[in-house]
């Protein structure tokens, strides 16, 4: 059976990695007045596609905007009741992630498996929403961080701002001043030129795009339904280079944080802390884009069919802070959702191992 939305009365204590300690405050949602009457989410009418910007490339009016719809829903988090504040937005991460979720008896994780794409994009899709109608803006659109394409291969500088809002302290320090990112690296560095890495970089995406993933399985993630362990494994993109952004862009794990704790990574190196660093949804922005461009590759390149997989459902609160039911089914083309991305080219097509 397909995996339901959660039951929030289950939503309890999160762990910061499995087995590990808990996360010292509580990620679970403000309930909705009457739970079991949750509507399914129907799309509003669409005035216009709101088109993702790559983020490197982005004006200065744009990046204005962004840190005005960001500082807003900063301030959100006054009412901690408002679950489209910024914390809240982060929690949503740690609760469907850390294990705060029961189902079945089972701790809920929508990592490593076939939930793994559609989860985020929902998420995207209300994140990007709030944000919109915070600034009275019913076109913005997220930027998305092109780590596929050389120019795109390192922090867009946007979020390199210390003191703006979409800046985040909690970052490794080697992420700043336009240093390359190697896309396959789970934290170990090695010695190699820049342009050396920006070649493995496409290399690393012919191979998870291509090579590694010409049917859908392979690509999504395992199966994963009601009542089974979490983590049956991670498609291709979210394996590499979806997890070595994380882990790159995260404080060292065992390392000392600013109030003196021992770091697990955070904050986009932990599922419970990622959401905190705003530059998580541009990343997911280009994980998402990687979907609509592996679609558009060919072959079986196409989303999967399983009822199990489609009647999957996850629980978001909207810009109006309507509870709302969502079904995978839903969100497998995004044009109809809404939102698309500026077209840039994908070089790595061309990198074949
Ligand atoms: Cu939900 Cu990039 O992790």
């Amino acid at each position: 059976a397909p995996v339901p939305a959660p039951d929030l009365t289950s939503c309890s204590r999160a762990e910061i990695n499995p087995g590990g300690p808990d996360v010292p405050y509580t990620c679970c949602p403000p309930r909705p007045d009457s739970l079991d009457k949750v509507p399914y989410y129907k799309f509003p009418s669409m005035t216009k596609l709101r088109v993702r910007p790559p983020a490197h490339a982005v004006d200065e009016e744009y990046i204005a905007k962004y840190n005005l719809a960001i500082s807003r829903m900063r301030e959100l988090d006054k009412d901690p009741k408002d679950p489209r504040g910024f914390k809240q937005q982060a929690n949503i991460h740690c609760a469907y992630c850390n294990g705060a979720y029961i189902i079945d008896g089972k701790k809920l994780q929508v990592h490593e498996s076939w939930l793994f794409f559609p989860f985020h994009r929902w998420y995207l899709y209300f994140y990007e929403r709030i944000l919109g109608s915070l600034i009275d803006d019913p076109t913005f659109a997220l930027p998305y961080w092109n780590w596929d394409h050389p120019k795109g291969m390192r922090l867009p500088p946007m979020f390199d701002v210390p003191g703006s809002s979409i800046y985040d302290a909690r970052r490794n320090p080697h992420v700043r001043n336009g240093t390359i990112i190697d896309l396959g690296s789970f934290g170990d560095e090695t010695n190699t030129t820049q342009l050396q890495t920006m070649t493995n970089n496409l290399t690393h995406m012919y191979r998870q795009m291509i090579t590694n993933s010409p049917c859908p399985l392979p690509f999504f993630g395992a199966r994963y339904v009601k009542g089974t362990d979490p983590n049956p494994g991670a498609g291709t993109i979210e394996n590499i280079p979806h997890t070595p952004v994380h882990i790159w862009t995260g404080t060292v794990r065992g390392s000392k944080l600013e109030n003196g704790d021992t770091s697990f990574g955070e904050n986009m190196g932990n599922f419970y802390s990622a959401g905190l660093d705003p530059v998580f949804y541009c990343h997911h922005g280009n994980v998402d884009r990687m979907w609509n461009e592996w679609k558009q590759i060919g072959g079986k390149r196409r989303d999967l069919t399983d009822k199990d997989w489609l009647n999957s459902e996850f629980f978001f609160y909207d810009e109006n802070r309507n509870p709302w039911r969502v079904r995978v089914r839903d969100c497998l083309d995004s044009k109809k959702m809404g939102y698309d991305y500026a077209p840039m080219p994908t070089p790595w097509r061309n990198f074949k191992p």
